[in-house]
């Protein structure tokens, strides 16, 4: 039994939408009269904001953006993790100054001294020996994918049921409610059938990883350390080790995506709960949002994939690694800013003693309204989920999602002036986010759930 009727949700969700839009008319105008752009956003994952409409915005600067109309937010979204850096900081500002203004040269196919410092700072923070780039974690992915199936010459790779490592061809699989492998819903015409080229197995299932990986087929296993696209559900203790051993055992190679677990550390959970991956990808919030990615390789990896150009793959021109842009210069001093003097060493454990403040006050919300709700903390982000205890896998957290509660819930916070991601009910710090930021999203938090339980 809820402790709230569905029609009282429904009253509460369309009088927030009447306020955002009344409160919100330049942003309305913007959409409104966007009639050259398709769906009316430069990108239509723009549309996925509550409201009908998203918020134009003028400016952001730390943790804070100010919208079309004026209004100031406090964001917890942070551009879904391309900005934990925080919006716009002075050395990254400082370094686009230096490298696009006073040197010049955003793109040249042409190394600078940058690129080397990021690749050696990457090597310390999260192991791996090679690096290279691209200017999205989508791609690192992408790129990476190739490289280990040249490597190992198995056709397949290994992903977990509801990840999200970008827009890549061979992750759209789920598992349905039978276990059966499908292509996931919503898969935009797809090129070829995924579950021809990946296997799937849900989170934390060691056993069923074991009997993916026995077919002998699985190049690589792709996984974030924990899920972070279908809220966070975290590793039950083993189950990453559990991963390494198994592909010790099949030959399998073993890719960690930090793109949003970098949120656990500044060598993301790699460094933090020491895991040894083959390979990394990352990208987003790297260069503080400006277009970037990486992937990074252990030497033993980068030897073999040099071993394997024999048969005549290509990485230097035409044979699907790379690409015009990628490694430019412009990208490579946003990392170098960022790493070098933005998400410094220092600024993590500030940026999680927040968000324990965050997750404590969530979690004592939820319990004095006796809601059967949880939250999973990783580091600098945190998620509550509608269900309770935690989701252990994707099937289960797929599950548990509530699209009515979380438009009432996103749209009753962007009108108090606090943003979590539009996705799902996140919450991330950067190193500007503040103590009076987590209080502002609590007081507007334990409001909601007054109006909808009482
Ligand atoms: C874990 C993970 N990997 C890769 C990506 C892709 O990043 P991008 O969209 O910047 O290519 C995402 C995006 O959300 C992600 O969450």
């Amino acid at each position: 039994m809820e402790l709230f009727s569905r029609q009282h949700l429904a009253e509460l969700t369309e009088r927030e939408r009447a306020s955002y839009r009344a409160a919100n008319p330049r942003s309305a105008a913007l959409h409104e009269g966007a009639e050259h752009l398709f769906a009316r956003v430069p990108m239509t994952w723009m549309n996925k904001w509550a409201g009908g409409f998203p918020l134009g915005f003028a400016t952001a600067h730390g943790a804070t953006i100010t919208d079309l109309d004026g209004h100031e937010l406090v964001d917890f979204a942070l551009g879904d993790t391309g900005a934990m850096a925080g919006h716009s900081p002075a050395p990254l500002a400082r370094a686009m100054a230096e490298r696009i203004g006073r040197d010049g040269g955003v793109t040249t196919m042409l190394p600078t001294e940058d690129a080397e410092w990021v690749a050696a700072e990457l090597t310390r923070r999260f192991g791996l020996a090679k690096w290279s780039f691209s200017l999205s974690a989508t791609d690192a992915n992408r790129w990476l994918l190739r490289l280990v199936r040249l490597v190992t010459n198995r056709p397949k790779i290994l992903v977990f049921s509801y990840s999200y490592h970008g827009s890549v061809d061979e992750t759209f699989v789920v598992l349905d409610e039978q276990g059966r492998p499908q292509i996931r819903p919503g898969g935009v015409a797809p090129a070829y059938d995924p579950t021809e080229t990946t296997r799937v197995v849900e989170f934390n299932d060691l056993e069923g990883v074991k009997a993916a990986l026995a077919h002998g087929d699985v190049a690589a296993i792709l996984t974030e350390p924990a899920m972070t696209n279908i809220g966070i559900v975290l590793p039950e203790p083993g189950f990453l080790e559990g991963l390494r051993t198994l592909c010790d055992e099949t030959g399998t190679l073993l890719i960690l995506d930090e793109t949003h677990t970098f949120s656990a550390g500044p060598g993301g959970a790699t460094q933090r709960y020491n895991l040894r991956p083959d390979a990394l990808t990352i990208g987003k919030s790297l260069g503080g949002g400006v277009p970037c990615g990486a992937y990074g390789l252990t030497q033993e990896l980068a030897d073999r994939v040099v071993k394997a150009l024999a048969s005549g793959a290509d990485i230097v021109d035409v044979g699907g690694v790379g690409g015009t842009l990628a490694g430019n210069a412009m990208s490579l001093a946003a990392m170098r800013a960022v790493l070098g003097e933005v998400l410094t060493d220092d600024v993590f454990a500030p940026m999680e003693e927040l968000v324990t403040t965050f997750a404590t006050g969530l979690r004592e919300s939820i319990a004095r309204h006796q809601l059967p709700w949880s939250v999973n903390q990783l580091g600098t982000r945190c998620e509550y989920r509608f269900m309770s205890p935690a989701p252990r896998n994707g099937g289960e957290s797929v599950a548990s999602a509530d699209g009515e509660l979380e438009d009432f819930l996103h749209l009753y916070g962007i009108n108090r002036g606090v943003l979590i991601t539009p996705f799902h009910n996140m919450a991330l710090m950067c190193p500007e986010t503040t103590a009076a930021d987590v209080a502002k999203h609590q007081a507007m938090f334990d409001a909601a759930l007054d109006e909808l339980v009482g």
